[in-house]
């Protein structure tokens, strides 16, 4: 027990294992049956924080960017926000400032030692509620998941991780399948779409339908527009409040209130009676028995909520599918993988084991590296604190930058070539503090495993069920990064083929 103490204080688990939240809490719970092995955690944990933790008379000035410097570099051209501060922090160290004409400067952590502290230290010194509050109060919502800090962020996450779990999905995959046939179906062979709203559209039928129970395909373009606007204005400040309130976004913010109304609808206790649970059940229940912590002012906000796990899951999907296509090797490897698994009959959950999917899970981590959609997170410091050298003072915004070392070379050589065997031991990238697509600290992705099954599921029934082209056919990949990062509408695809009949 004193053992496994000591190794979890000094957070070395997470390198030898997968962890998930029940495998942390066991760790947790064994942590805390022995008091010598108690204490003796307690006094290396403090001698760890503490000298990042005190503030110091010798720290040293934030360096500031240069506007032309941000300007002229290459990467902030493509819309590339982790290879450019990825740029940024090699020439300026892992703590900068960048100052716009007309604005305070900001300050950004970049880096894989920065990544390290935010998860260890972050929850002492940063809060999440400050930047968020704009625009959870767009939806009427104060303190929805990722605006909470402290022990009711812990207790909500508790009471919603089982519907943000894989085990949830897997034991839906029946329903998953048929969702994305429905989807496919509509294809036709020989037409081109834009990526990003094909994509967003196809994880929009799946998300609705398993999460709360509707379908809202005529109402994903209204969805999507307004909270991305809602984004832009709120959290990454780019555009004047006023922009939200005129006739066009005053109407599109109706989906959200027909939306709700769905929702309501189809989830009284007679119609749910005998039906698997789904995570508006979840939310609804924790109404009803916590109505502190999930008060009904913030249904709204959390039962239309995936309508932006549609965007940010959607955009990931289009570039999975742009970096299949355009690399025939890695295709044709997924592409076995999915007809061993697919070619008698539907798998179930249990088949989509890490041997049997190996090949499309190390492409995805790749994928998730190369395509981080959510390229920083925002915190406010409310403890203040010495990072790497420089003081960051109370009532200070941070932009944590998680994603710059994914284009760092020492944290992953060449990290402009996609190469899935990154992921293979010894090297197991994907268990550096340099690898942090889903963020960092006490707010990471929370969905994190179910993504995974349901990219894989999807990714695997395209190369199983189609024949797919990047169009035009040398496309150099582009970013729009604001809100979120994703591919520019110049992206296409063309269904060049179909390679069997979809079951009906
Ligand atoms: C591949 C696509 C996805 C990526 C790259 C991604 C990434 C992220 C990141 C970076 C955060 C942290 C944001 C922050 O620190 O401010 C986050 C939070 C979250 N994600 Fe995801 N996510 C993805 C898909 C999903 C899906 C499909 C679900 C639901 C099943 C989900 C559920 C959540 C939740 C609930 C949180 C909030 C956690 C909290 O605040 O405690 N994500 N995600």
């Amino acid at each position: 027990m004193i053992v496994i103490c000591l190794v979890n204080t000094c957070d070395v688990f997470r390198f030898i294992f997968e962890l998930d939240e029940q495998a942390e809490a066991r760790i947790g719970l064994i942590c805390r049956m022995d008091l010598i092995g108690r204490s003796i955690a307690e006094a290396v944990e403090q001698n760890i924080a503490s000298p990042t933790g005190r503030p110091s008379a010798l720290s040293r000035r934030i360096p500031q960017v240069p506007l032309h410097r941000l300007l002229l570099n290459p990467h902030a051209r493509k819309g590339h926000l982790p290879a450019l501060f990825a740029d940024l922090a090699k020439e300026y160290g892992p703590v900068f400032q960048i100052k716009l004409p007309t604005a305070k400067p900001k300050t950004f952590l970049a880096g894989a030692s920065v990544n390290r502290w935010a998860h260890k230290s972050g929850r002492m010194h940063l809060r999440a509620g400050g930047y968020f509050a704009g625009f959870e109060n767009v939806f009427g919502a104060s303190g929805v998941l990722p605006s909470l800090d402290g022990g009711d962020h812990f207790r909500l996450r508790k009471a919603m991780s089982p519907a943000y779990s894989r085990e949830r999905l897997a034991g839906q995959l029946g329903q998953l399948f048929r969702l994305v046939r429905k989807f496919m179906a509509t294809w036709t062979v020989g037409e081109t779409y834009q990526a990003r709203s094909l994509c967003r559209a196809m994880v929009n039928e799946q998300i609705s339908s398993l999460h709360v129970g509707v379908d809202t395909q005529d109402l994903i373009d209204d969805l999507v527009t307004y909270k991305e606007r809602a984004l832009s204005v709120h959290i990454i400040k780019i555009m004047p409040e006023f922009t939200l309130k005129t006739p066009g976004m005053k109407r599109r913010a109706k989906a959200i209130d027909e939306m709700l109304e769905r929702v309501r609808r189809v989830h009284t206790p007679a119609q749910r009676a005998g039906c698997p649970r789904n995570l508006a059940d979840d939310v609804l229940s924790l109404n009803v028995s916590d109505p502190q912590l999930v008060p009904e002012s913030n249904l709204r906000f959390a039962l239309t909520a995936t309508g932006l796990t549609s965007v940010y899951f959607g955009d990931m999907l289009s570039f999975a599918i742009y970096a299949m296509i355009s690399q025939p090797e890695i295709h044709e490897r997924i592409r076995s993988e999915a007809d061993a698994l697919f070619d008698n009959g539907d798998p179930d959950g249990e088949a989509f084991t890490l041997a049997a999917t190996d090949v499309t899970h190390r492409f995805l981590q790749e994928c998730l590296r190369m395509y981080p959609v959510i390229a920083m997170s925002v915190r406010d410091v409310v403890n203040s604190c010495v990072v790497e050298g420089h003081e960051l003072p109370v009532g200070s915004r941070v932009y944590i930058a998680q994603t710059a070392s994914h284009y760092m070379d020492d944290v992953f050589p060449d990290p402009f070539s996609f190469d899935i065997d990154r992921y293979l031991p010894p090297i197991s990238a994907h268990r550096s503090f340099g690898f942090a697509p889903y963020g960092l600290g006490t707010h990471t992705c929370l969905g994190i495993r179910q993504a995974l099954l349901q990219m894989t599921v999807n990714m695997m029934m395209i190369a199983h069920y189609f024949t797919i082209s990047a169009s035009p056919s040398n496309y150099e990949l582009r970013f729009n990064p604001v809100p979120s990062m994703k591919p520019t509408k110049k992206l296409k695809f063309h269904i060049a083929g179909q390679r069997r009949e979809l079951p009906a």
